[in-house]
């Protein structure tokens, strides 16, 4: 039985904690937090009466409570937390970003390749059912060779959308701790994670990144990154916040994502993300003049249920993780890049990758975590 302890209990965790409930090789047994009114808050509303609190990281690790610590905090502390529990030689799932900048992410997979415990780059984007479900066509080559990516965000407003704390807003809109904007690199680095799976690596990048207040927050919204690969492949990721713009479908945040791949002989389309935009199958497919639609699980939470399943299945059978730090390093480098070329104004190299290829990944994330759909029919 894995012992499991989670380090930051706030926003999000709630839905990381969604992944052990049912499972008899693990439970969370120890909760760790600053603020002790969010430890005690989820040891409640978790039912975890029993469970170990924390305000201090380093005593989680060292207690020998935990074989498994989960890092769910503001992105400025993600390397320095990290680097220490993989130095107390635990099991670590790490929040991306992995850090804010690639020399910490180097170091960082310097440390992890000291130790025999599985450290992962926790990316739950990639575990989303309808993406599963594209990877999973993909691989069976029904469009053929991807050649270019679409990615799309927009946020809106929704009334069902769940309440966000303060201090969550504020250190997202604070660079130092966030690494960039709340969109573009925050979330983003999800968008990155997708089109890394899709097409690798990408070679250059270039970015243009808006400005838009929100009360007094600043979004970095409209934007629009534009990526090539080596391959010839393209890739774009355009994000937009509109202000009225209702967001459907979602009890988390208020957004949409959809995600459009096309290939040598077709093309794919994920229409849903967080939320819903209008009533279309979730994921379609055209290829030889023949159109398939698929219905899969929609609820944002199954992407968290199956990157933390994955994670368990990982540490059980000695696999390598998805994604590794080193496959982390590389969405992080071409965030990051993004990042640059917006206050640059010109096109940015991306580092050459030092993770896995994603067709291995995407061939390993299919085979071991199914999508969960059916074809729902199709006509010429
Ligand atoms: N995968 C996703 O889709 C997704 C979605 C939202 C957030 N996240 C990530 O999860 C992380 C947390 O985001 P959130 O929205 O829950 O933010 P949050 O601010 O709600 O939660 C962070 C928690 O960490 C605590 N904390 C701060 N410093 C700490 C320390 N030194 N030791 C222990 N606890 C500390 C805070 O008190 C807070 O409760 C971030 O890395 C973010 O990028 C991922």
């Amino acid at each position: 039985m894995l012992r499991v302890g989670i380090i930051g209990c706030g926003r999000i965790s709630d839905l990381h904690m969604l992944g052990y409930r049912g499972r008899d090789d693990a439970r969370v047994v120890a909760l760790c937090d600053v603020d002790p009114e969010n430890t005690a808050a989820k040891s409640k509303q978790w039912q975890l009466p029993d469970a170990a609190i924390f305000e201090d990281y380093r005593q989680m690790c060292e207690s020998g409570l935990v074989d498994l610590v989960e890092i769910i905090v503001p992105h400025h502390l993600h390397y320095e937390i990290a680097a220490f529990a993989i130095g107390r030689d635990l099991h670590v799932s790490l929040q991306k970003p992995m850090s804010l900048d690639l020399a910490d992410a180097d170091r960082l997979i310097s440390a992890a390749s000291d130790t025999s415990r599985v450290v992962r780059l926790y990316e739950n984007f990639l575990f989303y059912p309808p993406v599963l479900k594209a990877l999973e066509l993909i691989e069976q080559g029904v469009i053929g060779k991807p050649l270019s990516l679409r990615l799309k965000s927009n946020a809106g407003y929704s009334p069902n959308a769940w309440d966000i704390p303060f201090p969550a807003l504020l250190w997202r809109h604070t660079p130092e701790e966030c690494g960039g904007g709340p969109l573009v690199f925050d979330d983003g680095h999800h968008k990155f994670s997708l089109a890394w799976i899709v097409l690798g690596q990408p070679s250059e990048v270039h970015a243009w990144i808006g400005s838009t207040f929100v009360l007094s927050f600043e979004l970095d919204s409209p934007s629009l990154v534009s990526m090539r690969y080596e391959s010839g492949a393209v890739a774009s990721l355009e994000v937009v916040y509109s202000q009225d713009l209702l967001i459907q479908g979602t009890e988390h945040y208020a957004q949409d994502d959809r995600m459009e791949v096309t290939g040598t002989k077709g093309v794919i389309w994920v229409n849903r993300g967080h939320g819903q935009i209008g009533d279309v199958p979730t994921v379609v497919s055209y290829t030889d003049g023949r159109i398939e639609t698929y219905e899969c699980p929609t609820g944002w939470e199954q992407s968290f249920i199956g990157a933390t399943r994955s994670l368990l299945d990982t540490i059980a059978s000695g696999r390598e993780p998805i994604l590794t730090l080193a496959e982390g390093r590389d969405v992080l480098a071409a965030a990051l890049a993004a990042q640059q070329s917006a206050k640059d104004g010109s096109v940015v190299l991306v580092p050459d990758p030092v993770g896995r290829s994603p067709q291995s990944v995407r061939a390993e994330l299919v085979q071991s975590a199914p999508a969960g759909a059916d074809a729902a029919g199709g006509g010429a």
